[in-house]
């Protein structure tokens, strides 16, 4: 569904993306992990049409659509199916939670089907229809994350791409996070996952990549990924 080879990009004079290559299949979760500045966020913002590689390919391919992410405007990126839930969730905090859902809709022209994804997240998400008139910016960390993740929904994703979604959060509250995403996966939406939180998208991935500086410099099952002696030693504490 996703195809990037040989991407470079640059955030002004400095090489950030240095050719990377890889592919997320349809249906599955894919994980790219790697430390604090490895270029993971750029990589995301490099997908969704904001920023623009000095050179490579990245192509979406929902349906029988081919999408060339170098060059088509955010915007239609967007209509293609391909969800950006951006790092810290974006979240209009003077908004109340239900203004923030309908924004993630904004593109959506079928009222049918933005009431009936309306239903599902906030059966996904009950806090979300109790706070449904409340401010988006007193809602706890873990309740925005939710927000932020029920507005991508509405977006109707079929490649949704997540930038650090348990940043900050309680671990009860990240298990529920994962939850959904897993949840996510089952009813067919394809996720590209970024997380420093290794052990977790390592656990919840069928496919998974490890960033530093830039470059990926390991890729392969998340189960294989978890068990190779350099991750574990860098992204899981050293755990024998
Ligand atoms: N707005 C920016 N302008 C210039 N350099 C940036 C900017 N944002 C990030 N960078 C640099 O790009 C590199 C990768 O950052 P980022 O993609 O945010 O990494 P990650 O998401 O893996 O933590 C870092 O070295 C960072 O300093
Ligand atoms: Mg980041």
């Amino acid at each position: 569904m996703l195809e990037v080879r040989e991407l470079n990009v640059f955030r002004g004079a400095t090489h950030v993306i240095k050719n990377v290559s890889f592919n997320v299949e349809e249906g599955q979760i894919a994980a790219l992990i790697g430390a604090n500045g490895a270029g993971k966020s750029t990589t995301l913002l490099t997908l969704s049409g904001l920023l623009r590689p000095r050179s490579g390919t990245a192509v979406f391919r929902p349906d029988a659509q081919e999408v060339d992410l170098t060059s088509a405007p955010s915007e239609k990126i967007v209509r293609a199916g391909l969800i950006h839930c951006p790092e810290g969730r974006q979240i209009f905090h003077s908004m109340t939670v239900r203004e923030n859902l309908e924004m993630g809709a904004y593109a959506q022209l079928d009222q049918k089907l933005v009431s009936k994804t309306t239903a599902e997240v906030l059966e996904l998400f009950p806090i979300l229809a109790e706070r449904s008139g409340g401010m988006a910016g007193s809602l706890s960390g873990g309740e925005q994350m939710m927000l932020a993740l029920g507005r991508a929904l509405l977006a109707q994703p079929k490649l949704l791409l997540l930038d650090e979604p348990s940043l900050g959060l309680a671990p009860l509250v990240i298990e529920r996070i994962f939850d959904v995403i897993a949840e996510l996966r089952r009813r067919g939406v394809t996720i590209l996952l970024i997380e420093q939180n290794a052990a977790m998208a390592l656990d919840l991935a069928d496919t998974a990549f490890v960033m530093e500086t830039g470059s990926i410099v390991l890729s392969g099952s998340g189960a294989d990924l978890a068990l190779n002696d350099k991750v574990r030693q860098s992204y899981l504490g050293g755990a024998a």
